[in-house]
């Protein structure tokens, strides 16, 4: 008897796509070339403004036709006391910041040419993201993601206009939540993942929120980037798998080249979880500002936000100048299996040939093949 595609999920089936493989980017340029691919990209839209993510839909629009896409939000439950960025900045505790300044000293490392981008912090206000997601629910984006917070209190109206609501968790209690808020699709991402994430591994996440998840599909993230692992997101029950770390050296990505070269000569030993980078546990890529935060004489990580507004003038310092050794980006574990700059779409089919080679390899290849 000839077995079913391993690939053709329930994923595939409510979303009309080929292979089960999300693409989470900041860079529309990706997220369209997945997509044409026969994958799903999801487009992360925090740092944009309405109107930006207005004009990002059109954009996409016109170049996948009527093929489906998402949009990432993110709705923090706690945000900082309100105050502009320079009131915030006024703000950072003495220590942390003559640390800082002490480290910019040391390595000669000039001020930034540009105003720090990260220095928008309009995602951590509550206003914010309400204002994104209004724009996003009258465009009747097929997906809306919530990277972060609960999104019980927009389900009734994404489900009204048609669209799915996806939900990002670290912990199977915040599935339990959105999925009883109604939330259709579960990412259950792992601690080996880029970003803000929980203590929980892919390994473990994975499972114990499929257990829970019923009808649901649960789609897999955290430190995936072969095909290897998608095969293994499929038997551990998820109907896809979520990356984030894998699009950010391929061809199209707009990832400054020098930290391409980075990711692609990483290892998987070469990732930190630390607070150093946001105040909040985070993984990224280990630079020098990783190693002096975590000197016996280094003083504690400053509360958010103001550990991200003293790594953000660094960022922008090692982007400008060209200063490798402090460049840094989100970054999952995954990150070792990397080690060419390739084009989104042999990205996708690279992956889904590996994947099949896997399931042959597991249950050897149907006769009639
Ligand atoms: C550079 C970068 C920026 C990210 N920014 C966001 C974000 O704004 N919102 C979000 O929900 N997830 C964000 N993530 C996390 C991804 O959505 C995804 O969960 C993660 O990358 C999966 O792990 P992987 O990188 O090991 O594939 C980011 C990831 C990367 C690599």
């Amino acid at each position: 008897m000839a077995r079913k595609d391993p690939l053709r999920t329930k994923l595939c089936e409510s979303l009309g796509i080929e292979y089960p493989i999300v693409a989470f980017t900041h860079c529309k340029d990706v997220a369209a070339a997945v997509i044409n691919a026969g994958g799903f990209a999801v487009l992360g839209q925090t740092q944009s403004t309405p109107d930006e993510i207005e004009a990002n839909i059109k954009w996409l629009r016109e170049r996948i036709g009527d093929k489906p896409y998402g949009i990432d939000l993110v709705f923090p439950a706690s945000v900082p006391a309100a105050g502009s960025t320079e009131q915030l900045l006024a703000g950072i505790p003495a220590e942390q910041q003559a640390y800082a300044d002490d480290i910019a000293k040391r390595y000669d490392i000039p001020e930034p040419k540009k105003r720090p981008e990260l220095y928008d912090l309009g995602w951590m206000e509550k206003e914010t993201p309400r204002k994104q997601l209004e724009v996003v629910l009258e465009e009747r984006v097929p997906v809306i993601a919530s990277g972060l917070g609960n999104p019980d209190f927009f389900v009734p109206a994404a489900h009204e206009r048609g669209m799915q609501v996806w939900g990002l968790v670290g912990k199977p209690r915040q599935a339990k939540r959105e999925l009883e808020a109604g939330v259709d699709v579960i990412i259950a991402q792992g601690t080996d993942a880029a970003g803000h994430t929980g203590s929980i591994g892919t390994f473990s996440i994975v499972p114990q929120v499929k257990a829970i998840a019923g009808d649901a599909p649960v789609i897999a993230a955290g430190g995936i980037t072969t095909g290897r692992h998608l095969a293994g997101a499929i038997a551990l029950g998820a109907s896809g798998v979520w990356t984030g770390t894998l699009w950010l050296p391929c061809r199209e990505s707009d990832t400054d080249m020098l930290m391409k070269e980075r990711l692609i000569e990483a290892t998987a030993e070469d990732t930190s979880w630390s607070n150093c980078v946001s105040g909040f546990t985070m993984r990224t890529l280990k630079c020098k500002w990783h190693e002096e935060w975590s000197k016996p004489d280094a003083p504690k990580a400053a509360p958010a936000p103001y550990q991200l507004l003293l790594f953000a003038k660094n960022k922008q310092s090692a982007f400008d100048w060209g200063i490798k050794e402090f460049m840094t980006e989100a970054s999952g574990q995954g990150v070792g299996f990397i080690d060419k700059m390739k084009p989104a779409r042999q990205i996708v089919s690279d992956m889904v040939d590996e994947a099949y080679e896997v399931f042959d390899e597991m249950y050897g290849e149907d006769e009639d093949e």
